[in-house]
C-alpha cells in the first residue's frame, strides 16, 4: 500500500499547469460508443480513473490508441455490449456506458455499481429515464440488464439533481427516435463540455448548462476531435493549498468562469485572488479566516471541494459550519483530520469546525478521493511530518498530485 509522507509548515510558490477535468473525461470517452467513427480527444488527464475506463471500454471490443494525455477512440468492433462487476465495482462512472451502448446497440449488461465511501450512491433515476425512453429492464444478480429495439424521445423530469444520471440520459436520446427534453437537469460544466464534444459528433443538443436540455435524436454520429476542458476541483484544491500554506501560486491552463462560488470563497477567507485569461493567481498573506459553506449543485458550492476547504477552516481564525447536502456521508475526512489535531464535532450532515493555530503530524488514513486531498493540505500545514495511508483514492482522481505540488515547494515523498 502507497503512502505520502508530507513534512508540513512550506509554503506553496509558483506556476502549476491544470490537467483535464476528470469528470469531464469520463462521460465523453463513454460518448465514443456512440459512432463506428474514430473521435480523438486531447487535454485527457493521466490518472487512475481514465486508464480504467479505457481499460472498460477495451474489453467490450473499442480500439484505443493512446497518447500523451491524449487516445483516440474507435468502437466500429463493439462485440461486447457489458460492463462487468469487477470494473464497475472501482469506479462508479462505469455506469456511463449504460445510455450509449443501450441507444447504439439496442443492449446493455452494466454491474449495479453498489455503494461507496461517500454514500449508497442509487442509479434509480438512470434507469427511470431509461424505462421513460422505452427500454425494458431487468435487474438480476447485481446486473442491470436493459434491451431496447430502439429508444423514443420521452420528457423526463428529475427527482433530484444528478450529474452521471443527466449525462446517461443525454447519451440515450442523442440516437433516439424522436425528442427527449429533461428537466431538473444537472447544470454542472462537465455536462456541457460532454455536449459540446456530442455536438461535435454530429447530435442535436439545446440547454446544456440549464436546467432544461431538449436532445433531438439523429439516425448515427461521426467522429471528432474535441479537448477536454481544464478541471476545475483540481483548481480549487491547488487554490485552497496554497490558501493554507500562505503561499502564492498561480494556475496556468485554467477556467476561472466555472469556479465563481470557490473563489468567493477564498476571498471570503482573506485570498487576494486575481483572474487573467486562463491564470488564475492565490495569494494569502495572513491567517485565514473561517468561512461557512453550504454544498450544492452546480453552480453552488461544489460538494466535492467540500473536504478541502474543511482542512482551511481547521486553521482558520474562528469558527465555522459546513453543511453537506448531496452524499449523507461525505465526511469520512472528519475524523482523520481530528487526529491531526482539528477540532470539528458533526452533528448529522452539519460540522462545526473551531479554527486552531496549529495542527500536529500524524499517521491518517485516506477514505475517498477528496479526503485524501483534504488530508494532503492538512499534512502540509501540520507541524512535523504525516503519513497519509491508502493514497491509491487520490491517484484515481489526481494527475502527478505529488510532483506537481512539490515543483510549488512542498516537501512530500510517496513512501511504499
Ligand atoms: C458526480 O457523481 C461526480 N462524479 C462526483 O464526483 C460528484 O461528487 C457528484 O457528481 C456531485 O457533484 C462524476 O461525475 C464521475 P449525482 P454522480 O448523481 O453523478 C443521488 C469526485 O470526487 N442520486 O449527481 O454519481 C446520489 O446518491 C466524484 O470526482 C440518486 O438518488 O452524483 C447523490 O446523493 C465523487 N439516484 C445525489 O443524487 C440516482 O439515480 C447526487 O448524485 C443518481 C443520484
Amino acid at each position: 500500500m502507497q503512502k505520502l509522507a508530507i513534512q508540513g509548515g512550506y509554503r506553496l510558490n509558483g506556476e502549476v499547469r491544470i490537467s483535464g477535468a476528470k469528470n469531464a473525461a469520463l462521460p465523453i470517452m463513454c460518448a465514443s460508443l456512440l459512432t463506428a467513427d474514430e473521435l480523438y480527444l486531447s487535454n485527457l488527464p493521466d490518472m487512475h480513473d481514465v486508464a480504467t475506463m479505457i481499460k472498460l471500454l477495451q474489453q467490450m471490443g473499442v480500439r484505443v490508441d493512446s497518447g500523451i494525455q491524449s487516445a483516440t477512440f474507435n468502437a466500429a468492433q463493439v462485440d461486447k455490449l457489458e460492463a462487468p462487476y469487477d470494473m464497475v465495482k472501482t469506479m462508479r462512472a462505469a455506469i456511463l456506458v449504460l445510455g450509449p451502448l443501450l441507444t447504439r446497440f439496442g443492449e446493455a449488461r452494466v454491474s449495479l455499481p453498489g455503494g461507496c465511501a461517500i454514500g449508497s450512491r442509487p442509479v434509480d433515476l438512470h434507469i427511470k429515464g431509461l424505462l421513460a425512453m422505452g427500454a425494458e429492464i431487468h435487474i438480476e444478480h447485481g446486473y442491470i440488464h436493459a434491451t431496447a429495439r430502439r429508444l423514443h424521445g420521452a420528457h423526463i423530469c428529475f427527482d433530484l439533481i444528478s450529474v452521471t444520471g443527466t449525462e446517461n440520459l443525454m447519451m440515450a436520446a442523442v440516437l433516439a427516435d424522436g425528442i427527449t427534453v429533461l428537466e431538473n437537469a444537472a447544470r454542472e460544466p462537465e455536462v456541457v463540455d460532454l455536449a459540446n464534444c456530442l455536438i461535435a459528433m454530429g447530435a442535436k443538443i439545446e440547454g446544456a448548462g440549464s436546467d432544461k436540455i431538449t436532445i433531438t435524436g439523429v439516425e448515427k454520429l461521426h467522429g471528432a476531435n474535441y479537448g477536454v476542458m481544464p478541471d476545475r476541483i483540481e483548481s480549487g484544491t491547488f487554490l485552497v493549498a496554497a490558501a493554507a500554506t500562505g503561499g502564492h501560486i498561480t494556475l496556468t491552463d485554467a477556467r476561472a468562469d466555472i469556479l465563481d462560488s470557490v473563489l468567493d470563497k477564498l476571498r471570503e477567507a482573506g485570498a487576494k485572488v486575481e483572474v487573467e485569461g486562463d491564470r488564475i493567481s492565490l495569494e494569502m498573506n495572513a491567517r485565514p479566516r473561517a468561512v461557512n459553506l453550504r454544498t450544492a449543485p452546480y453552480p453552488a458550492f461544489p460538494t466535492d471541494m467540500q473536504a478541502q476547504f474543511m482542512a482551511l477552516n481547521a486553521i482558520a481564525e474562528g469558527n465555522s459550519i459546513v453543511v453537506e447536502t448531496i452524499f449523507e456521508n461525505r465526511f469520512m475526512h472528519v475524523q482523520e483530520l481530528v487526529r491531526l489535531g482539528a477540532q470539528i464535532e458533526i452533528e448529522g450532515n452539519t460540522a462545526v469546525i473551531q479554527g486552531c493555530a496549529q495542527l500536529e503530524g500524524a499517521t491518517v488514513m485516506a477514505t475517498d478521493l477528496r479526503a485524501s486531498a483534504s488530508l494532503v493540505i492538512a499534512g502540509m500545514v501540520a507541524q512535523g511530518e504525516t503519513i497519509v495511508d491508502r493514497i491509491y483514492h487520490l491517484d484515481r482522481g489526481y494527475e502527478h498530485i505529488e510532483a506537481k505540488l512539490s515543483a510549488l515547494g512542498a516537501k512530500i515523498r510517496r513512501i511504499q
